[in-house]
């Protein structure tokens, strides 16, 4: 079994060129898989709210429901680094908030870390959590939680003038001390600057490959999630048509009368069988 990594790993693998790997999870049997897949970090994202809950987006998700998942992850996967996601209103309005809720991923999930979207506009927030103990990532380019002030789920950083201020974000998050950055949905061209310029772990989700490591959601990846797929998402495989397949099976099997078969059924112990019915008969 690997050890489980701490932030000093990720800085170093950085230093060494060696990419890490880090991918969401959700539930126990997934972060299970994930361990053993090797993977060196585990993301509880408030992407939850659509690959497991069914809304439209994230914005609805509560802290609750995201220890409730942290929780389940963590003892899914107690030897990964697992980061909890700050979930819309858990951290906007004000740093004190902030604090509380990224304690209370700590206190009632054992998570290793926080994430929390957006770059100069929350920078107190960063300060505020760090200063509390609390291992962060930031996360800016395209922040699902502010899509309505963004136009939308588009990428971000595709001018000049808009790469620009992507990389403003960048220096303001490493600046208010976060540990590690997330960038969504920028071209590979601004990640890589960022990722060169920046000193701590840069990582990318739909934002190329020149930084330090790669985010993927899972349910994307084993092609479980069926509302949409973003371009920059690698379908590993199809459980979907795997599953769908299965259940149909299943039906047609007891329809016809194949299923359960002997095999399946707890049968009488030796002699007993003979009793039942004699006992019956009476
Ligand atoms: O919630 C999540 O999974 C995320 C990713 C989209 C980066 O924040």
């Amino acid at each position: 079994m690997a050890t489980k990594k701490a932030i000093h790993d990720f800085y170093q693998m950085k230093a060494d060129g060696k990419k890490v790997t880090w991918l969401t999870a959700y539930d126990f049997p997934t972060a299970q898989f994930a361990q053993n897949a090797g993977l060196d970090m585990l993301l509880v994202g408030d992407s939850l709210g659509m690959c497991v809950y069914g809304y439209k987006g994230t914005i609805p998700v509560t802290m609750d429901q995201c220890i409730t998942h942290c929780d389940a992850v963590r003892r899914g996967a107690p030897d990964t680094f697992v980061v909890g996601d700050m979930p819309f209103m858990s951290y906007q309005a004000s740093d004190q908030d902030a604090v509380y809720n990224a304690g209370r991923f700590l206190k009632e999930a054992d998570v290793d870390a926080v994430k929390l979207e957006g770059g100069t506009r929350v920078t107190s927030r960063i300060r505020a959590i760090v200063e509390a103990g609390i291992v962060v990532i930031g996360h800016i380019g395209l922040t699902p939680q502010s899509s309505g002030v963004l136009g939308g789920h588009k990428a971000q950083g595709r001018t000049a003038k808009d790469a620009a201020l992507v990389v403003e974000d960048a220096l303001a998050v490493q600046e208010a001390g976060a540990h590690l950055l997330l960038v969504e949905a920028v071209p590979p061209e601004v990640t890589e600057y960022i990722a060169k310029t920046l000193t701590i772990p840069v990582f990318s989700i739909g934002a190329g490959k020149e930084c330090d490591g790669q985010l993927l959601i899972v349910s994307d990846l084993i092609g479980q999630f069926q509302a949409f797929t973003p371009k920059f998402v690698k379908k590993y495989c199809d459980v979907a048509a795997i599953i769908t397949q299965a259940m149909r099976e299943y039906c047609e099997d007891v329809r016809n009368g194949n299923f359960p078969e002997d095999q399946h059924c707890y049968h009488m112990i030796d002699g007993e069988k003979e009793k039942f019915m004699a006992d019956m008969a009476d």
